[in-house]
């Protein structure tokens, strides 16, 4: 069985939901305290024994490549000034040379094409697939069990959360079979299906182990939900000839794709750093008490 060396990172979206910030910025470079959100999913995945990081970026996106980047200067200045923790911390989190690779996804057309735009680099082996909207507190990381189900099972791996059956309709959606290991077959999978026809509330969380093959698929892919080339549609073909299992992730992910999501990340990342936590929750506390109660929407 080969193992999962290779990570691919789809960073081409506009992150139209962050306007003004994303004018200049991209989305994965918005900060969660004191890392970019894109960080966290690079860090996920090293944990997970990837070596090998794969970015599919677009235009106005240079800045993530800068930031995987050494900085010497930076780095120079740093051990000048004695600041050898900062230094450190900057070196942990460093790729080495060669464990990155950049491609364009030249034109937004949709999840299944920018994964195929990473076909050459990515080669005649397995590969994780982690999308940078959603990120997990450290130390709970989904892919590095996701990687033990793989080394059990040798095929494809998806990452599934429940949800609201209310929200089915925004995610992809797989039906569960029988249990297996520490993950389930999965039966069937639907992305962004009509109100009331999920096969279930097991959402696709944005994490992903996929097989090579899935590429000459997506090759010919047609559009479909969104008139996007979806992955999953291109799943569904694989899942004819290869078996798809199921992870239920069970950590608490955060979903910095919208706004809210993005600051209940930063509040929760914030609370859970021991040198941080008494601070901001007094913050925090202070900040509701300042502002007064809120007026909660009622349910009906
Ligand atoms: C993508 C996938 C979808 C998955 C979701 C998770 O959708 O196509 O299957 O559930 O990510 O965030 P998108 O968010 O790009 O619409």
């Amino acid at each position: 069985m080969k193992k999962v060396r290779k990570a691919v990172f789809p960073v081409a979206g506009l992150g139209t939901r962050f306007l003004p910030a994303t004018k200049a910025v991209p989305k994965e470079m918005l900060t969660v305290v004191d890392r970019p959100v894109i960080q966290y999913v690079v860090d996920e995945a090293r944990e997970a024994g990837i070596e090998h990081f794969i970015f599919v970026t677009g235009r106005n996106k240079a800045v993530i490549e800068d930031h995987f980047d050494i900085q010497f200067e930076l780095n120079h200045t740093l051990a000048q000034r004695g600041k050898d923790d900062q230094l450190a911390r900057l070196q942990r989190l460093q790729p080495l040379a060669g464990q990155t690779s950049f491609t364009r996804q030249q034109e937004p057309l949709g999840l299944g094409h920018a994964v195929w735009c990473a076909r050459d680099i990515v080669g005649d082996e397995p590969f994780a697939l982690l999308l940078p909207d959603m990120i997990t507190l450290p130390d709970q990381g989904c892919m590095k069990s996701m990687v033990e189900l793989y080394e059990r099972t040798g095929t494809n791996v998806i990452a599934v959360e429940e949800c609201d059956p209310e929200e089915a309709h925004k995610y992809g959606i797989v039906g569960k079979g029988a249990n297996i290991h520490t993950g389930f077959e999965i039966t069937g999978m639907v992305e962004k299906p009509k109100k009331g026809t999920a096969p279930s509330n097991l959402f696709i969380n944005g994490r992903y182990i996929l097989q090579p093959e899935i590429f000459k698929i997506l090759e010919n892919q047609e559009r479909g939900a969104g008139n996007e080339i979806q992955l999953t549609d291109g799943m569904l073909k694989l899942a004819r000839k290869q078996k798809f299992y199921g992870f239920h992730y069970r950590g608490r992910t955060f979903d910095c794709g919208s706004p809210e999501g993005f600051v209940e990340a930063n509040v929760a990342f914030a609370l859970s750093r021991p040198d941080m936590r008494a601070k901001v929750a007094d913050l925090i506390e202070g900040l509701v008490a300042d502002f007064g109660p809120v007026r909660r929407r009622s349910a009906s």
